[in-house]
């Protein structure tokens, strides 16, 4: 496929280094004037929606909107870097043919450009109601070439697909139907993205039948690990912060194969107050779960084993029935005190460290 060739070619050049972080965000984002939202609008194919807000929300619903806007502003800033590595030819995200170069950062800028709307939307809703809307943060990206930060971008917006569908139940529950429209076509919009992404990384574009759900809780954490800082208190969003689990397997779990087999993990439990009794203990933490969501099955919880500890870094086993329930595409897992859920809202309250976020690809070719 000649798109697979454009990301394994573009980390095999080598060339002069140039500025490894652009400057600021595009357009004026995230207070574009109305010049610049128009340009972002033309480069996004549509508009914010020009119809009158909710009277009014739950305010169980704002911190909806809050995760929302924050990770839409750590999508701008991702793309962002990377239509200017691209751009600009840093060394990992060359591509030597002009038109191929052209078609994807013309791809790119309209990505970029469409998660500038989702973040100035739910930005909008919480200024409209008074509630905190967070600003972009600054970030750190673990990517240096174009295939890796291709199949991070397929990654994390699997885990936002699986996590709208936590915010459009949760408005439901408040009883806010009107924003899930707008929600739902949201997850659309990034599974098309995803679409792309999984083709340029030679996989089929449809991952699985019913994409795998996640909690908000899980995408918050994860979120995380790209921050260095943010100008505001992160606790005015209300919603939990775990430590992430690191999958040793699989290469970093990003490449787990398709078979039942043992997954490694690591976690840090520094500081996490609920850990605490299973601290240095292998014994205690014998009783501890790997809990995974895959697809929209109930959660599958598996004992973990071969546990060792060093200082509060523990590292653990437990089985991957990858067979049983097809897991194929993402799976998100947890690190938990229980294995008896009935479904995915009960999970974040018993869990010590989520997600590991486990990959399973199936080439196309
Ligand atoms: C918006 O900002 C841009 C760049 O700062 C500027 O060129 C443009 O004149 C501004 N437009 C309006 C309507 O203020
Ligand atoms: C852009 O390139 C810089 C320098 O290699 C790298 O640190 C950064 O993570 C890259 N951005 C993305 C989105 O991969
Ligand atoms: C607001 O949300 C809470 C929590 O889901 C719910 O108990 C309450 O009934 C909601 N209020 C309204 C007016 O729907
Ligand atoms: C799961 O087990 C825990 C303790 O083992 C218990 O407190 C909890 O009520 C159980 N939950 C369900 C949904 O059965």
């Amino acid at each position: 496929m000649f798109y697979k060739n454009i990301v394994a070619s573009a980390a095999l050049l080598t060339g002069v280094l140039a500025a490894p972080t652009p400057s600021a965000l595009p357009q004026g984002f995230p207070n574009p004037n109305t010049t610049e939202l128009e340009a972002i609008q033309k480069a996004a194919g549509g508009e914010l929606s020009n119809a009158p807000p909710p009277a009014s929300v739950n305010a169980s619903s704002v911190p909806v909107f809050q995760l929302i806007n924050f990770n839409e502003n750590f999508e701008v800033a991702f793309f962002n870097s990377l239509v200017y590595n691209i751009t600009n030819d840093v060394p990992g995200f060359q591509i030597p043919w002009g038109g191929e170069k052209a078609s994807l950062l013309n791809i790119l800028t309209s990505v970029l450009a469409q998660e500038e709307l989702h973040a100035l939307n739910a930005g909008g809703v919480l200024t409209h109601f008074n509630a905190f809307a967070p600003p972009p943060c600054v970030y750190k990206f673990p990517t240096t070439d174009l295939a890796s930060a291709i199949a991070l971008s397929q990654t994390f917006t699997s885990l936002v697909l699986g996590t709208l569908q936590d915010a459009a139940e949760g408005l439901a529950i408040n009883g806010d139907h009107g924003p899930v429209r707008t929600v739902a076509s949201v997850i659309g919009e990034e599974g098309e993205q995803n679409g792309f992404f999984r083709s340029l990384l030679n996989r089929k574009p449809a991952e699985k039948p019913f994409l795998t759900t996640s909690v908000a809780t899980f995408l918050f954490s994860s979120l995380q690990d790209f921050v260095v800082s943010c100008p505001f208190d992160l606790n005015q969003i209300p919603i939990p912060r775990l430590p992430t689990i690191k999958v040793l397997s699989g290469n970093s779990g990003s490449d787990v194969q398709p078979q039942d087999q043992t997954l490694t993990f690591s976690v840090d439990l520094t500081g996490v107050e609920a850990a605490k009794p299973y601290y240095g203990s292998p014994e205690a933490a014998n009783a501890l779960f790997i809990t995974y969501l895959t697809g929209q099955n109930l959660p599958v919880s598996k004992p973990i084993n071969s546990i060792a500890w060093s200082g509060e870094v523990m590292t653990f086993q437990a089985d991957f029935p990858f067979e049983e329930f097809t897991m194929s595409g993402l799976t998100v897992a947890a690190l938990t005190t229980a294995n008896n859920y009935t479904g995915p809202d009960d999970i974040a309250a018993s869990t010590l460290a989520a997600p590991a976020l486990i990959q399973v690809n199936d080439p196309i070719l």
